[in-house]
């Protein structure tokens, strides 16, 4: 597939402003007349959103491996009904979170091994790839911060869950570092405009239009 340099996802830890970035990539590119779809993982599809649902409630804890094939389940379905179509119709197609996720979440956070996760990316998407990975790092503090002002948790977050935080941010950095040839590693601890400042000149740089 011919997907000309549209396919750019957002990745980091939580609290680090990827949604508000992606939309903001999204309406830059439209004020310049560009066709662009905004979408999300798990999401964007009819199955993604139901996993979105099953993973963001907390009434049970999954398995790991589960929890996987249910995000790359949702991912082939994404890739093939959404994605795939929209890249050839020459759409941008802007994405919070894709496969560096599962790598980080399921693979680092949850142990899976990462050739697993691999193979099953390979099963799923083949050798696509996005053609720009922004990565936003802030640190676990004012990720900690932002999440408590937004009341996503609760002031007595505990070391553990600092932690994982940690795990989390480390990989995020290891993944714009080895995936280099796709990736960018952005400071995202300013304002919301002199963050986007940033990705902005790295998409002119890396993907232009
Ligand atoms: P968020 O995008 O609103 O931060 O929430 C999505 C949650 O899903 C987040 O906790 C990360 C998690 N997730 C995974 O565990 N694996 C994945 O592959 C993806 C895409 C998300």
């Amino acid at each position: 597939m011919d997907v000309n340099g549209r396919f750019i996802t957002f990745e980091g830890g939580e609290g680090v402003g990827k949604s508000t970035q992606a939309k903001l990539l999204a309406e830059k590119l439209v004020t310049l007349k560009q066709k662009v779809n905004l979408t999300r993982e798990p999401g964007g599809c009819e199955i993604g959103e139901k996993v979105r649902e099953i993973l963001k409630s907390n009434s049970r804890s999954i398995d790991p491996i589960c929890e996987l094939f249910l995000l790359f389940a949702a991912r082939r379905d994404h890739f093939i009904n959404l994605i795939t179509p929209w890249l050839k119709e020459g759409y941008f197609v802007i994405c919070d979170r894709f496969y560096d996720s599962s790598l980080i979440y399921q693979g680092l956070l949850k142990n899976v091994s990462i050739e697993d996760i691999m193979k099953l990316k390979q099963i799923t998407i083949g050798n696509f790839d996005p053609d720009l990975t922004i990565v936003l790092d802030v640190s676990t503090d004012i990720s900690i911060q932002r999440l408590i002002t937004r009341h996503l948790v609760h002031d007595e977050y505990d070391q553990m869950s600092r932690q994982k935080h940690d795990i989390i941010r480390n990989g995020f950095q290891k993944i714009a570092d080895i995936f280099s040839f796709r990736s960018v590693l952005i400071n995202a601890e300013g304002s919301e405009k002199s963050v986007f400042k940033k990705i902005w000149k790295a998409f002119e740089k890396r993907i232009g239009i």
